[in-house]
């Protein structure tokens, strides 16, 4: 289970997030950035940053810390910026909130260089979970103390859009060439002998074991949110031993 904490105060919105993200503080007294249940994007997103966040953290990638928030919808009254407000509204309950990197700079691929095992790994994993969104132009990488971290997993997964074409839809290759690592010569052979082999069942089960289950209900064709986390697991445990002959666009 994610450890839980409880919003205390809303101290800002991160506005460089497409999806409005803020930093709130909780009473555990940590500043987290929230990723609110109610926003545009749906709930969806953040089962992806659960799911591709606590994956990515056992195969040995960076990762801030996932927590969930329980939000109280008044913290919004007082707030006045009128799209902070309707969001803090319409996101009362369970919320994710990841642990702030303090002075984290976003990853620059001509300031910071990356060197190819490290530049595979990621390029791997994000074959893996299908991100598209880990461009040039928005990597979602942040340098914190030295080090590269991985953030913004919400764009993921596409096929939990559309259960009934799953399959079908994972077996797709993933094309990385505007992928913000693409230039160091990711190293994908040697990142897939590494990982591919640690993605087993039992990892995957406890992986889809974090997401809260009320971001699993009510979802068309699935009776328990269970049934929805074996959906999660499947199409990653099968694309884990064939994705590195499919990825495009490195050399
Ligand atoms: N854990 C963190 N620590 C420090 N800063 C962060 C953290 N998470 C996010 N940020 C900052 O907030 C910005 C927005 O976060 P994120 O990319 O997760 O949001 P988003 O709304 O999904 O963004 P996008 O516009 O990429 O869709 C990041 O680019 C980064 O500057
Ligand atoms: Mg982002």
């Amino acid at each position: 289970m994610l450890k839980e904490v409880i919003a205390t105060r809303f101290i800002t919105p991160l506005r460089e997030g497409g999806s409005l993200p803020g930093l709130v503080e909780a009473d555990d007294l940590a500043a987290y950035v929230l990723k609110f249940t109610g926003a545009g994007q749906g709930r969806k997103t953040l089962v992806a940053e659960v799911v591709c966040g606590e994956l990515a953290r056992r195969l040995g990638l960076r990762v801030p810390r996932l927590v969930t928030v329980e939000l109280d919808s008044v913290l919004g009254l007082g707030e006045p910026d009128q799209q902070v407000q309707d969001l803090l509204r319409s996101s009362g309950g369970t919320n994710l909130g990841m642990d702030f990197l303090s002075g984290a700079l976003g990853f620059d691929p001509l300031a910071f260089p990356v060197d190819p095992a490290e530049a595979g790994r990621i390029v791997w994993f994000d074959a893996l979970v299908n991100n598209v969104d880990r461009s040039w132009r928005n990597p979602n990488l942040l340098m914190h103390r030295g080090d590269l971290w991985l953030i913004d997993h919400g764009a993921t997964m596409i096929w939990h859009h559309n259960w009934p074409s799953a399959e079908a839809s994972a077996a797709r290759p993933y094309d990385a060439s505007d992928h913000a690592l693409a230039r160091f010569r990711p190293d994908i052979a040697a990142a897939a002998a590494e990982l591919a082999p640690l993605i087993t069942a039992g990892l995957l089960d406890e992986v889809t074991a974090e997401i809260p289950d009320a971001w699993l209900t009510d979802e068309p064709g699935f009776d328990t949110p269970d049934a929805l986390r074996r959906a999660y697991a499947a199409p990653l445990l099968t694309r884990a031993a064939v994705i590195h002959e499919r990825i495009k666009g490195t050399e």
